[in-house]
This record gives structure tokens, sequence and C-alpha cells, in this order.
């Protein structure tokens, strides 16, 4: 795997130094702050917020505090989303003050949430309209400014290398492209060579994304591709260690913190729980974790019984919760996996 060691090298993004080459891709409602912190223990080169409104955050709107708070990581990247210019710089501004080293803008998100307001990937149906939000942004920080997209909106507008290279000509540092249309949602396989063409069109760095999880995953889509990262998103679900994992192989040493035993993978997901209800709060903390709860067992301890499941799963008491998750997976023990990965 020739190409799987450049990932080890550092990546400047506009002056800000990022330690290598494989990433934590932002996911809404996932990689909040306890989830951040974790991949990037483990050595993921770069970590960005969830997605953050940006007319909700220039309103002062609660939780948006949540998502942009400096973590205290050597690098804060937010991601902001949104369709006014305006706003958008504001939230710029808001964010910048809050320390962030970088600002990504969102064109890349397919919910009908999102794109049904004009934001998100229905972006790149109006580029005149995406480069008004880019130029607004980048005119009102000073630290570097990113945009993650998609291929297009269908496959009759592949027009992602265009949106790079305007971007780029209006002071974007970096551009992310998963490699699917808006209108594929997650459905299919991402196109890896497709990511090549904005490659092509453009000098800033180009970060790789979509249906990555291994290090010959990570080998390919960058030999496909010919990106200078990757990020990684649905294939951390219970395991937010493998940004790390791969940059680790890549660099040709072991990732720091991966559990190596079945009581050491049950200290980490109860710490993770932990976490997370300090964060939130015991009741909303406690709703927002049974996702990653899920992921744990699914991935580590897929023959755990029901009734074991439905324990972790639906109480509402947090000492009978980190019961049932310290018995299901101390009790299962270790998938191959993640022996392999330790
Ligand atoms: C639950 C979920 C939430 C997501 N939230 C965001 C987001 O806030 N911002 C964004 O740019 N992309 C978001 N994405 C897209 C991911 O960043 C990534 O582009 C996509 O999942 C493809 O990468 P993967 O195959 O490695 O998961 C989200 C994806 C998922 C599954």
């Amino acid at each position: 795997m020739p190409e799987l060691t450049t990932l080890a090298s550092l990546l400047d993004i506009g002056g800000a130094r990022i330690r290598n080459r494989v990433f934590l891709a932002p996911m809404s409602g996932i990689t909040d702050e306890p989830f951040r912190r974790r991949a990037y223990a483990h050595g993921a080169g770069l970590v960005v917020s969830e997605m953050v409104a940006s007319g909700e955050l220039a309103k002062g709107r609660a939780g948006c505090d949540l998502r942009i708070r400096h973590s205290g990581l050597p690098v804060h990247m937010v991601q902001l989303a949104g369709r006014e210019a305006a706003h958008m710089a504001e939230g710029a501004r808001i964010a910048a003050g809050e320390g962030a080293d970088i600002i990504d803008i969102n064109m890349g998100c397919p919910a009908k949430k999102v794109t049904g307001g004009y934001a998100g990937s229905a972006l790149m149906r109006d580029l005149d309209h995406a480069l008004s939000l880019i130029e607004a942004v980048v005119g009102a920080v000073e630290v570097p400014v990113t945009v993650k997209m998609r291929l297009g909106w269908d496959e009759s507008a592949l027009n992602a290398p265009i949106l790079a290279r305007r971007a780029e000509e209006a002071g974007v540092k970096m551009v992310t492209v998963h490699g699917r249309t808006r209108c594929q949602f997650y459905q299919g396989k991402a196109d890896w060579r497709a990511i090549a063409r904005v490659r092509q069109a453009v000098s800033i760095p180009v970060v790789a994304n979509g249906d990555v999880g291994s290090r010959e995953e990570a080998a390919t889509i960058l030999e496909q591709s010919g990106a200078d990262a990757v990020m990684i998103g649905r294939a951390h679900y219970g395991a937010p260690w493998i940004a790390g994992s791969i940059a680790a192989a890549a660099a040709g040493i072991s990732a720091p913190g991966i559990p190596e035993t079945p009581q050491a993978l049950a200290d980490y997901a109860v710490a993770h729980y932990e976490d997370m209800l300090s964060l939130y709060g015991i009741e909303s903390g406690l709703r927002q974790a049974r996702k990653h709860l899920g992921w744990y067992l699914d991935r580590h301890a897929a023959g755990v019984s029901a009734e074991q499941r439905k324990r972790v799963l639906t109480s509402f008491e947090p000492a009978e919760v980190i019961l049932g998750l310290r018995d299901a997976l101390a009790d299962i023990g270790m998938s191959n996996e993640l022996r392999s990965a330790a």
C-alpha cells in the first residue's frame, strides 16, 4: 500500500498545521465534543464540529453554544450551514470569537430539512449564491475557510470541480468532496474516481470522503482520487479510533488508547457515556448516548441477549445502564475487528 504512508505527513490548511491526513467527518448528532476528543486522542489528524445553523447561531439560539464551544484541542474547526450571507458571516465571526482556527462551510448535506431551506447541498444548484456565501465568510474572518461538498446535485450536474475552482479563487483553503451526488443521499457506492476531477481543478488540498473504513480503502481512495487526505464518517460508529488507527498504520506505529481487553472496552464505553451525561445533563445525555451504546454493542458484542440489550438501551437509570453495558461488553468479549486494530 504505497499511498498509505502519505497519510502520515503534515498538511497545511491556510497556515493551520494539521498533524496527519486522516480526518473524522462532521456528523450531526454524533461528533460532539466527547466524540471528537476521543477521535483526536487516538490520533485523527483533524476533527470538525457538527454543523451549526448559522441563522440560529447569529440569533443566539440555545444549543449552538455547545456545538461551537472550543474543545481545547490544538485545532478547533467549526462547520457552518446556512443560506443567508449575513448569517454566515456573523456565524463565522462568532465561531472565530470562540477560538475557531478553521471555518468549514457545509455544501454537502442532503437532508430535506436543510436543502429545503436552500442550504447544504442545495447550494450546488446555484453556484453564484454559493459563492456569495463563501465570499461573505472569507471576508468576515481572518482564519482559513474550507468547503465540504458532494459531486453535484445529481448525475446530470456534476459541478464539484467548478464549485471547487471558484471557491479557491474566492480564498478557500481546502475542499472536501463526498463522492456521491445529493440525489444519491447515502445509496450506492461513493465514486472515488470522480473526486479526481476536483483534484485536477484546484491547487488547494482536496480531501476525499465516502465509504472508507479500513487501511486498504484509505489507500485506494487516495490512489483513485489523487486527493491529499481522507475523511471518515460512519465507520467510526462504536469505534472512535478508526481515523487514528489508520493514521497510525500509515506512520508504522500503533494508535494510542485503543481498548485491548474486554474490561478496557467496557471502561471505555462507560467513560464515553459518562462524558455525555456530564456535557448534556442526565435527561438529555441519556437519550443522546443511546445510539453510541447501541453501536458499541452491535460492533463488539453482537451476541448479546435481547434482554441485556434492552436493559442498556431503554433504562432511564444511568447506574443500571452502566451495569448492563459492563455485563454485555465484558461478557461477550471483543470482536476480531478490535483485536486486529489494537
Ligand atoms: C448521521 C450523519 C450526520 C452527518 N452530519 C453532517 C454534518 O453535520 N456536516 C457535514 O458536512 N456532513 C455530515 N454528514 C456527512 C458525513 O460528513 C460524510 O460526508 C458522509 O457520511 C460520507 O462519509 P462516510 O461514508 O465515511 O460516512 C453526516 C452523515 C451522517 C451519517
